[in-house]
This record gives structure tokens, C-alpha cells and sequence, in this order.
């Protein structure tokens, strides 16, 4: 048993012009201790599938139309108020693009630590939390945690904004993290360095990570083991390694021929030609055979499965 599984989970949302198909049958098992990126464009569904894992999107309009995920063996799909609480609070920590919006700007950092502290664990007496919202924030290397607690998040870099939104997911003492776009509000420098922390603490912690990425650099950087998305689906989903020596899959190919190259000055970067689908009606068969070199008839008519360990790829036109 892996510690998360999904399992043909197909989510929708039901709007006023119809339904938007999203997740269209996600597979996805997780071993404990794994470092896993989730890439793809915008709008494929990482997000969603990230909130899916903690049951964060709002139901209604959100329509989960098939499938299970599992978290440690037990059902995320059935599981009540007091499970679901303790997910979301302790046992999976989720940490987002933009730290801006997840401060409160007219509260202090010490403040804010102290209320994720006390939702965790409201016994404990005012200075042991004080003394732990120090250790949280020393833990992602923020320099005088002590003298942070009285600073407002304006006062701080949108680095620093980012560690205490890092601080706030390990309050709990999760097993999972999840990071949503963590980085990508950050310059590059600042983002290197987030990630490195990141990286650092699944090893120290023994976390179990879900990065989520439209950049396979970022990606690449944390993980060892790669998720591609593309309109809902996964396409592929491979060792790092394996992942950029050798894609499988004609979009993660594009993927990674749209990555600059800074061993090759002067050479331009291929975009994929074309758009995402719209999900309110999306292509039959394949989701991405209106933009694939390689479209043949079967792949306008049928959904190609994933198929393969460890590199398994969902595509017609790549030999098993
Ligand atoms: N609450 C919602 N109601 C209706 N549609 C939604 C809702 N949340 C997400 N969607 C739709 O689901 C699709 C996937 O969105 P999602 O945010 O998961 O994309 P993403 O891959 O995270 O993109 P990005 O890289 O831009 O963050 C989009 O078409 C989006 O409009
Ligand atoms: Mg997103």
C-alpha cells in the first residue's frame, strides 16, 4: 500500500454554462519519503489535484465523478469532519504561490504563528508556544526568529514571507507537504534558495513532498521523481533522470524543448504550437492529439492508458 493513491479520480465543476471537466481520471500512487514535482501548464489541474488530497475545493460547484483517494489506507473521499480536520491541520501541511495573501497584514508574524500553534494544539501554555514558533521559524533558517515575532509581513522579503508560510505547513509536524507554486512569486536567486530549503527539510523531516510546478526546472531541482499533467490527465510520470534524458511523451518533449538551454547560447527555446483545450468540451480520445506531431486516428478516438514502471507514459504512438 502507498501512503497516498488516487485512483481514477475524476473531478468537475458545474457552472452556469455547464460543466467543466477538469480531473479526468488521475492515477497516482505516492510512497512514503518520495519527492514528487507535479509540472504542466497552466490550467491542467495541478492546483485542483493538490486541493483534492485534502478536500479543499468547494463542493458545490466542485463534482468528484469517479474514482478514490486514499491516504495511508483510509478513504479521503468518505472521511468526516474530525478526519478531514486532522489532515488538513497536522498530517498534511500545504504551502502556496503567494505568500502575500496567506498573511494577515495587520497582525504580527508572531501572532500568526501563534494561532496556527494554538489550532494544532490548543493545551499548550503561551511560552512553550512562543518558544516553538522560535524553533519553527529557526528551522527554515530564518535569521532572529526570536526578534520576528514582533515584525509585520510587510516588513519582511517575500522570501522570508515564504519560510513563515513554511514555518505555518510544519506547525502540525505533517508527513506530507504539499507546495503549491512556491516559488513562483519569487525572484530566481530567492527561489533557489526556497528550494534548497525545501529539499532540506524533506530530508531532515522525512517528509514526503508533492511539488507542484509549470517549471520543470524547479521540478528537477527537488525531485526525484516527475508527474507530467496535461488537461487533467497524467502523461507521463518517470525518474527525474529518466524524465529529461529520455521524455516519452510528445508533450513533455514539448515541455522540454520550451526549456531555455544554457549550454546552448543563441538557441531558441520551441514553444508547442497551439493552446490548452477548453474543459467545457474537450477533445475526444487523447486530450492532446489537436497538438501533437504524432496524432494518428486512434488517438482522436481513444483515451490512452498509462501504462509502464518506472517510466510510464500515457500515449498511443510510444511503443509499450
Ligand atoms: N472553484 C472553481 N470553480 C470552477 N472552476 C475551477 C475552480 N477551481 C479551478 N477551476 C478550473 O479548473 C481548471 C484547473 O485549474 P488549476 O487551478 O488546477 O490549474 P493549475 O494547473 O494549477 O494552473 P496554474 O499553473 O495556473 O496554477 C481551470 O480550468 C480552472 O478554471
Ligand atoms: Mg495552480
Amino acid at each position: 500500500m502507498s501512503l497516498i493513491e488516487i485512483s481514477d479520480y475524476r473531478l468537475a465543476f458545474d457552472g452556469f454554462e455547464g460543466r467543466v471537466h477538469v480531473l479526468d481520471g488521475i492515477d497516482l500512487a505516492v510512497e512514503a519519503g518520495e519527492a514528487v514535482g507535479i509540472v504542466g501548464e497552466t490550467g491542467c489541474g495541478k492546483s485542483v489535484l493538490a486541493r483534492s488530497l485534502l478536500r479543499l475545493n468547494p463542493a458545490p460547484p466542485a463534482r468528484v465523478v469517479s474514482g478514490a483517494i486514499r491516504f495511508d489506507g483510509a478513504d479521503v473521499l468518505a472521511m468526516d469532519a474530525a478526519g478531514l480536520r486532522r489532515l488538513r491541520g497536522g498530517t498534511m501541511g500545504m504551502v502556496f504561490q503567494d505568500p502575500v495573501t496567506y498573511l494577515n497584514p495587520v497582525f504580527t508574524i508572531g501572532r500568526q504563528m501563534e494561532e496556527v500553534l494554538r489550532a494544532h494544539e490548543p493545551a499548550m501554555p503561551r511560552a512553550a508556544r512562543r518558544d516553538r514558533a522560535v524553533a519553527l521559524l529557526d528551522s527554515v533558517r530564518l535569521p532572529g526568529p526570536a526578534a520576528l515575532l514582533d515584525r509585520y509581513p510587510h516588513e519582511l522579503s517575500g522570501g522570508m514571507r515564504q519560510r513563515v508560510l513554511i514555518a505555518q505547513a510544519l506547525a502540525g509536524n505533517p508527513r506530507v507537504l504539499i507546495a503549491d507554486e512556491p516559488t513562483t512569486a519569487l525572484d530566481v536567486t530567492i527561489q533557489r534558495q526556497v528550494l534548497a530549503l525545501i529539499a532540506d527539510l524533506v530530508e531532515r523531516l522525512g517528509l514526503t513532498l508533492l511539488l507542484i510546478s509549470h517549471d520543470l526546472g524547479v521540478i528537477g531541482a527537488a525531485c526525484r521523481r516527475i508527474v507530467v499533467m496535461y488537461a487533467g490527465n497524467v502523461v507521463e510520470d518517470a525518474p527525474a533522470a529518466l524524465l529529461f534524458a529520455a521524455p516519452r511523451h510528445p508533450y513533455t518533449q514539448g515541455l522540454l524543448a520550451a526549456m531555455p538551454d544554457l549550454r546552448r547560447p543563441g538557441h531558441m527555446p520551441q514553444g508547442i504550437p497551439g493552446s490548452i483545450p477548453n474543459l467545457r468540451d474537450p477533445p475526444r480520445g487523447c486530450r492532446f492529439h489537436p497538438r501533437c506531431p504524432l496524432a494518428a486516428e486512434i488517438c482522436r478516438q481513444e483515451k490512452p492508458e498509462l501504462r509502464g514502471a518506472p517510466h510510464a507514459v500515457a500515449c498511443h504512438m510510444v511503443p509499450a
